[in-house]
């Protein structure tokens, strides 16, 4: 990444620390590498092929980090178990996957992402969806929110085997309905064809109870879109999500950005309970990722940064001294300034701050005797005589 998306990249990337803090989360970091088991352990074998897996010298099989979830609760457990609960972090980090790259799919890319350990609440729900809508509008970004929860499909496929209903779910988080149709059929199952499309297709909560009846988790969930009413977020009920990760237990959500093609999810998450696994106690959690790239392709060409202008010093032989010491100056007061570092003669030292600098400061004789500096704007062509102070005061005018 050139200089001029890495200030892009850093600009969008403070304004989702800001944002997080805002909440209360405070920024950890994890490994790159961890125990590939760690990732198995809930997700399966199967996984493995996704992964950037290795032996290292001491024989122990390791995983470059596919995600944050489970290091951040494997952290949890080893660090964060005395904590008061609960326990709300966030990071920024780059992660491994060994897919096909594409257009918003890469094998290295960074997720912001945030986790709540320790809440069981439709509070604690839907704080993390407002902090995950909160943290894509902060950067700009057109994106849509789409809320479900595992409990919908879990209803209406209650006497389908795990597996079966895992392969439905592969085929729901691929956007496949017509091959989970066809599935059902296969196993005999043609009577839950329409109540499986119907239920992906409603777009109420009334909808939702009326295909699948009444379920415990009713009042938590109908809570949980109240307080995102409260919070005025604009979402779409959709109980069609089925997230690929395995680990999801509840309410579970994805932002869609405007304009992406087909890699155009940036952001996924929602509750989950890892903490046991890791030998910790059962711990009702809840979380999500953000990718990152995505968002900074989705903003593209209208995000524009507004840079601070770049000034040149530009000296005569006899102003050299000076020259280094007016940078110096320039710098305590928080303008970007660049000395010479080739000997060049003035006029190839003029000549290459033409292409590279908004301003250049010229320094020559009569200026170091002055005290005085020559401030010429590089683009209008027009030049000033001010000291070193007043040249902040001229910028700021610009
Ligand atoms: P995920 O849906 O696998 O969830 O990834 C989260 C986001 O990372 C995706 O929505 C997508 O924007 C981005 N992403 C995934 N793979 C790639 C890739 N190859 N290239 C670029 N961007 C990608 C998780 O990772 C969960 N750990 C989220 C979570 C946190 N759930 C609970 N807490």
């Amino acid at each position: 990444m050139l200089p001029d998306e890495m200030e892009r990249r850093r600009e969008i990337e403070s304004r989702m620390r800001r944002e997080a803090r805002l909440f209360g989360y405070r920024e950890i970091a994890t490994p790159v590498f961890e125990e590939l088991e760690l990732f198995t352990i809930r997700s399966g074998e199967g996984i493995i092929g996704e992964m950037y897996a290795f032996e290292d010298k001491g024989g122990r099989t390791l995983a470059l980090r596919p995600e944050l979830t489970a290091p951040v609760l494997r952290m949890y457990v080893e660090e964060g178990r005395s904590l008061i609960k609960p326990v709300k972090w966030c990071y920024f980090a780059d992660c491994f996957r060994y897919e096909r790259p594409q257009k918003g799919r890469y094998r290295e890319f960074w997720q912001f992402g945030a986790e709540l350990i320790g809440a069981d609440s439709a509070m604690a729900d839907a704080e993390v969806i407002n902090l995950g809508f909160n943290l894509l509008k902060s950067t700009g970004v057109t994106f849509s929110l789409k809320v479900g929860h595992l409990s919908f499909m879990r209803t209406l496929l209650a006497d389908l085997s795990d597996d079966e209903r895992r392969k439905i779910r592969a085929f729901l988080d691929k956007h496949e309905e017509d091959e989970a149709e066809k599935y059902l059929k296969s196993i005999g199952r043609d009577d839950l064809c329409s109540p499986l499309i119907n239920l992906c297709h409603a777009r109420t909560l009334e909808d939702v109870f009326a295909i699948i009846g009444d379920i415990t988790e009713k009042v938590r969930i109908e809570e949980t879109f109240h307080i995102l009413d409260l919070h005025q977020i604009p979402y779409e009920i959709n109980p069609a999500i089925a997230r690929g990760l395995d680990y999801y237990t509840g309410i579970v959500f994805e932002c869609f950005a405007e304009g992406l093609g087909a890699e155009n999810q940036i952001l996924g998450g929602g509750a989950y309970r890892l903490a046991h696994l890791f030998g910790g106690e059962d711990t009702p959690s809840v979380g999500f990722a953000i990718g990152f790239d995505r968002v900074m392709v989705a903003l593209g060409s209208d995000f524009i940064l507004k840079q601070l202008p770049r000034i040149m010093i530009v000296c005569t032989d006899d102003g050299r001294s000076r020259g280094l010491q007016v940078a110096d100056e320039l710098r305590n007061l928080g303008i970007i300034a660049e000395s010479d570092l080739t000997g060049r003669s003035f006029s190839a030292q003029m000549k290459a701050a033409g292409k590279n600098s908004d301003y250049a400061i010229i320094i020559g004789r009569e200026e170091t005797e002055s005290g005085l500096v020559t401030l010429k704007d590089l683009k209008a062509g027009t030049q000033t005589s001010l000291c070193v102070k007043d040249v902040v005061k001229h910028l700021n005018q610009q």
